[in-house]
């Protein structure tokens, strides 16, 4: 069979922004959201292209787990000006508010959720796409991914196609050091889920595992360092390299089962994504490896990467799946949706959609472990209470 490895150009390091400079175009649209605007990165990277020569707007529309309604909106933006790049500059919801807008761009016709990877869309006709994340998680600016909301369910659907990708990512430290606490935590815990998911996946390949297990121990080193000092801008630059490694990962080996539930969670009782599927990563982990010797290799695998010396592999998997929550202890990062804070109310009425959700989730098929309906309610309950996973 054959595989692929789709990554973009990547700048890092000190001053990456300054390779905007070599940028060829005439016509840049940045879209990002108006927290960003606040901070002033989307002006300071329209100065630069001003100053040689490119006529650029801003567009500030967009919202934290987009709609189709304002993907919607973000194309026309660019339909309206005539961009021939597309700068996207701000969290995962930007950037995939920028790479769906730019499928619409190109393919009015198109129907989101009916995009397939073997679809031709000719996005690079149109415009190209430059990728600056302002959090350290999703990984979106080396992802060939989108995940959007419908309008009307609230239903958060991820799909997928290789002219998705992006053609530049910048990773750029400065951009990232106002993130408070919360989402640096949150965020750092969507990069390590991606990672970990990446690598046991049922599309897991040699590339990924090589970026994987670089991602993973970078979260483990890093996180905390990004979290106790938010200025650290070694930290910040080491969590955005691990973020896009762990979305290289990902995008070429598909994750699973704790974004399956992270998106359901994301859906239903609107849970912030990286503290949704991170908060999950330790259960399924649990869940996987159960009766699982394949599987539960894996997670060993890369329970030994950060230490841990136990021979037996469900044993090993299991003791990553502590170690994972140590970190989240340790970063300030809730172990279960009561710790959370959502209301036992809330959890019980929800309970059902979040189960049929999860199950029509496209990465619930990369689960490493057959899975049922009744194992993710149980799986859920047992996150709501913070029980280890015995299943
Ligand atoms: N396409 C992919 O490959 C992919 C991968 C993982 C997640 N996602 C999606 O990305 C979204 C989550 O993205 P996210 O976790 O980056 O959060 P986000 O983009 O939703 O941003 C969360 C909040 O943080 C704010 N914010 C962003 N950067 C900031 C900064 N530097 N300082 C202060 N505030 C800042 C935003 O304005 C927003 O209010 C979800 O919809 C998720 O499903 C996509
Ligand atoms: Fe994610």
């Amino acid at each position: 069979m054959v595989w692929w490895f789709f990554v973009p150009k990547m700048v890092f390091g000190e001053d990456a922004l300054s390779e905007l400079e070599l940028v060829k175009g005439k016509k840049a649209i940045i879209i990002t959201d108006k927290v960003i605007e606040g901070f002033g990165f989307p002006e300071k990277v329209k100065k630069t292209l001003e100053s040689n020569g490119w006529q650029v707007i801003v567009w500030n529309g967009a919202e934290p787990d987009p709609r189709v309604s304002i993907v919607q909106e973000a194309a026309k933006a660019m339909s309206d000006f005539g961009a021939d790049t597309i700068i996207a500059i701000g969290g995962g919801s930007v950037m995939d508010t920028a790479k769906a807008g730019w499928v619409l761009y190109a393919r009015p016709d198109m129907d989101l959720e009916a995009l397939s990877p073997f679809d031709t869309l000719g996005l690079k006709d149109k415009a190209s796409l430059i990728c600056i994340p302002t959090t350290a998680g999703t990984g979106s600016e080396a992802t060939r991914a989108i995940v959007v909301r419908e309008d009307e369910s609230g239903r958060k659907f991820a799909t997928s196609n290789p002219e998705l990708m992006a053609d530049m990512a910048i990773l750029e430290p400065t951009f990232v050091k106002d993130l408070p606490k919360d989402l640096t935590a949150y965020t750092g815990m969507d990069a390590l889920t991606h990672a970990v998911e990446g690598y046991t996946s049922v599309w897991k390949n040699d590339f990924s595992d090589a970026t994987t297990m670089k991602a993973v121990q970078m979260v483990f080193e890093w996180l905390p360092k990004s979290v106790d000092d938010l200025a650290n801008l070694e930290a910040r630059e080491k969590m955005l390299v691990a973020a896009a490694l762990a979305g290289m990962s990902f995008s070429n080996s598909q994750v699973c089962l704790a974004h399956s539930l992270g998106h359901s969670l994301g859906s239903v009782l609107r849970i912030q994504h990286g503290m949704a599927v991170g908060m999950a990563l330790p259960y399924t982990i649990e869940f996987n490896a159960h009766d699982n010797p394949e599987s539960a290799k894996h997670y060993w695998e890369l329970g030994r990467l950060i230490g841990i010396e136990e021979k037996e592999h469900e044993k090993g998997a299991r003791l990553f799946a502590t170690k994972i929550r140590e970190l989240q202890d340790r970063v300030g990062f809730p172990k279960s949706l009561k710790e959370a804070g959502i209301a036992k109310g809330d959890f019980d009425e929800g309970l059902e959609k979040l189960v049929d959700f999860a199950m029509m989730d496209s990465s619930i098929t990369m689960t490493p472990r057959p899975i049922e309906s009744a194992d993710i309610k149980k799986i859920y309950e047992y996150m709501y209470e913070g029980k280890h996973v015995d299943f």
